[in-house]
């Protein structure tokens, strides 16, 4: 890749940043596409991140991701928020329209994408998911709305308690919310139709745990696990097991950068490519 005065420039905004797949992912897409843009990494310090958001004025940077820890402070420097990232109270994505800083969310859309890749209706369904915590808030945002029961366990009161209030706040729905509790987990999975762990059980090196029980995995139930090291996680193997669709947390990281990528050039992205580079990356291919 040849880099001019013309390359159009994306950055990633966060602290750290050394570990992203961002860069790497987005760079290998530009390049198949044949577009003449650059995407780099730049960890900001937590009091700088106003400075940073006016340098994507200032540099006339096209677009940006934002990450941990700087999702939220960086809402109140942009110009425009979409009115879900607005809900869920943290941004990833801006997009920068001639000066005009416009903030989203694509992790819950990520969620979403690689659920209907899978070809799952999210529609009028029975959801039940564990975690309430940073990752539980876009996806609640993105698939509540549409859900017939949208049901959430934590094993932290305070936390289940508090986004249950408020996505019905937010909402007007009527969501449940529940400390975990394997006797109610057991009762509302039996009639769910989608199961989300939204925490971070089964991850590596705990790869031997899962949230739930084997034995609460039916074949009917689409089981979609936000944790994607390993690429398998226990309780993806369970539902397996049982006959289950089985879905990655991988497809999330993938489809949230997708959504990014597709927002700023405007062209389809490249998905297997950018998958490609993800597990690349993550050291899973
Ligand atoms: N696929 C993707 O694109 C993507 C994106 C973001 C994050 N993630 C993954 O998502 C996972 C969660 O991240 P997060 O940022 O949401 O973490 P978080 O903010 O710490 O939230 C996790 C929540 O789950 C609760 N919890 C932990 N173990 C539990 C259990 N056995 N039963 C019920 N609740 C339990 C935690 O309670 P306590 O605080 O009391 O432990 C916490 O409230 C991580 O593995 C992360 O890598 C994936």
């Amino acid at each position: 890749m040849e880099i001019t005065g013309k390359t159009k420039l994306c950055v990633l905004i966060g602290n750290p940043v050394e570990h992203s797949m961002s860069p790497k992912m987005h760079n290998a897409a530009f390049q198949e596409l044949g577009l003449d843009y650059v995407y780099v990494a730049l960890r900001v310090d937590n009091d700088k991140v106003k400075e940073a958001i006016e340098g994507i004025r200032a540099f006339n940077i096209k677009g940006a991701n934002v990450t941990v820890p700087h999702k939220i402070k960086a809402m109140q420097y942009l110009d425009e928020i979409d009115p879900v990232a607005e809900n869920i109270g943290a941004i990833n994505t801006i997009l920068n329209r001639d000066g005009y800083l416009y903030g989203t969310n694509t992790d819950g859309i990520g969620a979403v994408r690689s659920l209907q890749e899978e070809n799952v209706d999210l529609k009028n369904k029975k959801i039940v998911m564990i975690g309430a915590g940073g990752v539980a808030r876009p996806i609640s945002y993105n698939f509540a709305p549409d859900a017939k029961d949208f049901v959430l366990f934590d094993i932290a009161q305070n936390a289940v308690q508090n986004l249950t209030d408020e996505l019905n706040k937010k909402l007007g729905g009527n969501i449940r919310g529940y400390k975990s509790d394997p006797a109610i987990i057991a009762k509302e999975l039996q009639d769910a139709d989608i199961f989300i762990n939204a925490t971070p059980v089964g991850m590596y090196p705990n790869i031997n745990h899962s949230v739930i029980p084997k034995e609460l995995l039916r074949k009917d139930l689409v089981v979609f696990d936000v944790v994607y090291n390993p690429l398998e996680t226990k309780l993806l193997k369970d539902a397996k097991a049982v006959g289950a669709k089985a879905i990655s947390g991988v497809m999330m990281l993938v489809y949230q950068g997708v959504a990014a990528f597709e927002l700023w050039t405007g062209k389809k992205a490249p998905v297997a490519l950018m998958k490609k580079m993800v597990l690349e990356g993550l050291g899973l291919s």
